[in-house]
């Protein structure tokens, strides 16, 4: 590969979720990617590249063309000097999603995302390179009600998690660094990730995936096999059928992002990556019935049910506080930069409907929701904990680790 002729991104969290998505859809738009792996190097290696084939990349050929660079470096204290040549641009990706600082105010989530995104910003500065795309989350909007633009939230909102602070924070060190002349910030705002929309792979296993494991369960424990196939109990859903949540497959996210990376026309902007029409907790129950052959379900104010659960319901609910990101809060996303560039490139959003839910189901329940596959990562934390109002901040001891 010629590398004076490409362009080259440096790249973090390559070896997540989503990375595993971005790193593939950019190698094969003919990136250079210098991709900065955690120690040790040779393991991460391993990892990546088994990811990586998962989901029909043979990375090798890359590395051994040179098209793709894997060097050692860690947020914030170790990242390399750049043995590779020009960097164009930086994606900026990893990030620790731990919900909670863990008595350590100064631990993850805010040392990766905030010391992490001040690391990368000096390294920027260091090696002259202008134009940065940075990962965060639609949730910076923190308790915002209504409809969230694609604009920096200024002044704070109130949180509902330290990590959702530190990502707060980490943008705001991303749009004073682009004031000065010359430069351009990107910053990608994906709502809840969910595994691809036509395969159904996922590597991570969080609450969207947690809850239909434990519906599985469920209908294991309460099948008779002299009742036919479907299940019937009787169990209250705490929440609201209308309520949707803003989940959205990584196929659709990570193909935005390559696409905004390799196209500068579309850079120097917020851009939120949502479902712009998240299913609904009537259709997830009709899914869930569906998929694992249940019936007698029906919903109730979550305040007649949480702590009050018949032993059926304590099975799904006793976790419900881990289990249901942003029950009482689902703001709505403006997508109108989004947008913008799915009509010009004729992108579509992969719609969840109910054959994709399942789909996402059966693909998990063939993993084993992620307790077998020796490549699938550790359960990550689930995202968010029962979402508290502004007044009511965690103890310590409520936060959650993986
Ligand atoms: N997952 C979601 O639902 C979601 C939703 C909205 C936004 N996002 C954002 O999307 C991005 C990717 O998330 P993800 O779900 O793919 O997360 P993930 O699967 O947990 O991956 C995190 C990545 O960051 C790397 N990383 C973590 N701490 C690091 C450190 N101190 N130094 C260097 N690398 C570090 C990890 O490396 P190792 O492999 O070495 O651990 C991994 O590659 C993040 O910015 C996240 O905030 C995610």
């Amino acid at each position: 590969m010629r590398e004076e002729l490409v362009r080259t991104t440096l790249m973090t969290g390559a070896t997540g979720f989503l990375g595993n998505f971005v790193l593939r859809d950019l190698l094969q738009r003919g990136r250079r990617v210098v991709a900065i792996l955690r120690a040790p190097l040779a393991d991460r290696r391993e990892r990546l590249l088994g990811l990586l084939q998962e989901i029909g990349l043979d990375a090798r050929r890359c590395m051994e063309n040179g098209q793709l660079i894997l060097i050692e470096g860690g947020l914030p204290d170790s990242l390399p000097e750049p043995t590779w040549g020009r960097t164009d641009d930086i994606l900026h990706n990893a990030a620790s999603l731990e919900l909670f600082t863990n008595g350590d105010p100064q631990g993850d989530p805010y040392r990766t995302n905030v010391e992490g995104a001040m690391a990368m910003l000096q390294w920027a500065d260091r090696h002259e390179v202008k134009r940065v795309l940075a990962v965060s989350t639609a949730y910076t909007c923190g308790w915002n009600d209504g409809v969230i633009p694609e604009a920096f939230h200024d002044p704070a909102p109130q949180f509902q998690t330290d990590y959702e602070k530190s990502k707060w924070t980490a943008e705001m060190l991303f749009r004073e660094w682009s004031r000065r002349n010359g430069r351009t910030l990107t910053v990608c705002r994906p709502s809840f990730l969910v595994g691809d929309s036509e395969t159904g792979y996922t590597s991570q296993f969080a609450g969207f995936y947690q809850l239909a494991r434990l519906v599985g369960v469920l209908k294991q424990q309460y099948h008779d096999p002299n009742n036919g196939t479907r299940t019937y109990i009787p169990l209250r859903i705490p929440g609201n059928p209308e309520d949707v949540q803003n989940v959205v497959p990584v196929d659709f996210v990570s193909r935005l992002i390559a696409e905004i990376v390799v196209r500068p026309q579309y850079q120097g902007r917020i851009y939120h990556l949502t479902n712009p029409q998240p299913p609904t907790n009537d259709l997830m129950k009709r899914c869930y019935e569906d998929y694992f052959g249940l019936h007698g379900g029906f919903f109730a104010p979550p305040d007649e049910v949480v702590g009050k659960c018949s032993p059926a319901e304590s099975l799904l609910w006793d976790q419900y506080s881990l289990l249901t990101p942003r029950v009482v809060h689902t703001p709505q996303f403006d997508t109108s930069h989004t947008q913008e560039v799915m009509r010009d490139l004729g992108i579509t959003f992969p719609a969840l409907d109910k054959d994709r839910i399942l789909r996402l189901f059966d693909w998990a329940a063939r993993r084993n929701w992620g307790r077998s596959s020796s490549n699938s990562r550790k359960l990550d934390p689930v995202r968010i904990a029962h979402p508290r109002r502004p007044h009511d901040v965690p103890s310590d001891s409520q936060t959650k680790k993986s």
